[in-house]
């Protein structure tokens, strides 16, 4: 049985990236993180996900230190699309594509945190959202326009951490370019405690 030990690669590496945010959840994210590398032995290579396509174009496209190793990793990661159990509808959803890297629902058991990449098609709104658990972003690749509560909407790029305490409302439009995101979601990470508003 092979060693997926790119994976093991790409979780320390998003442990470095969560370890920085300098917040609670980021040093919980990153030790959980550093747990899960050592835990990649065994596991079995995927099927590509619903949008591997725009997924690998992404990792082409606007390379952040990170890509390579995504795109290293791919082989072992289990994509599906964002639907969180049906919360979301079809028109939406299937332009979204979420790996759950670490979490109760991961590719590596841990139930008390939620880590994985996401990726978002171009030219899609995904309206306001509201959910209990504390959450941030790493844009990895492309960009996206961001409004939390009455905020403004803000274009935020590669680089850029996007954090909604819990219960904050929050959307986010693709225009021209799709998104790939790494999340995290800490606190009460239940999806029972979603609710899409728009
Ligand atoms: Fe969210």
């Amino acid at each position: 049985m092979r060693h997926a030990s790119p994976l093991s690669t790409l979780l320390t590496a998003l442990a470095g990236l969560y370890a920085a945010e300098n917040r609670a959840g980021g040093d919980q994210a990153g030790r959980a993180l550093l747990q899960a590398a050592a835990r990649t032995k065994g596991l079995q290579k995927a099927q590509p996900g619903p949008l591997d396509a725009q997924l690998h174009a992404l990792l082409e496209n606007d390379p952040h230190p990170l890509s390579s190793l995504i795109r290293a990793a791919a082989p072992w990661l289990v994509w599906q699309f964002s639907d969180l159990g049906g919360r979301i509808r079809d028109s939406i959803a299937s332009g979204m594509m979420q790996t759950e890297l670490v979490g109760p629902d991961g590719l590596i058991f841990d139930p008390a945190l939620r880590v994985g990449l996401w990726v978002q098609a171009p030219q899609l709104d995904y309206p306001t959202r509201v959910h209990a658990a504390e959450e941030t972003f790493v844009i990895l690749s492309g960009s996206a326009f961001w409004r939390a509560a009455d905020g403004p909407e803000t274009e935020r790029n590669v680089g850029e951490m996007i954090h909604h305490p819990s219960m904050t409302s929050h959307s986010d439009r693709t225009s021209e370019n799709a998104l790939l995101a790494a999340w995290r979601w800490s606190g009460d990470i239940a999806i029972e405690q979603y609710t899409l508003k728009g």
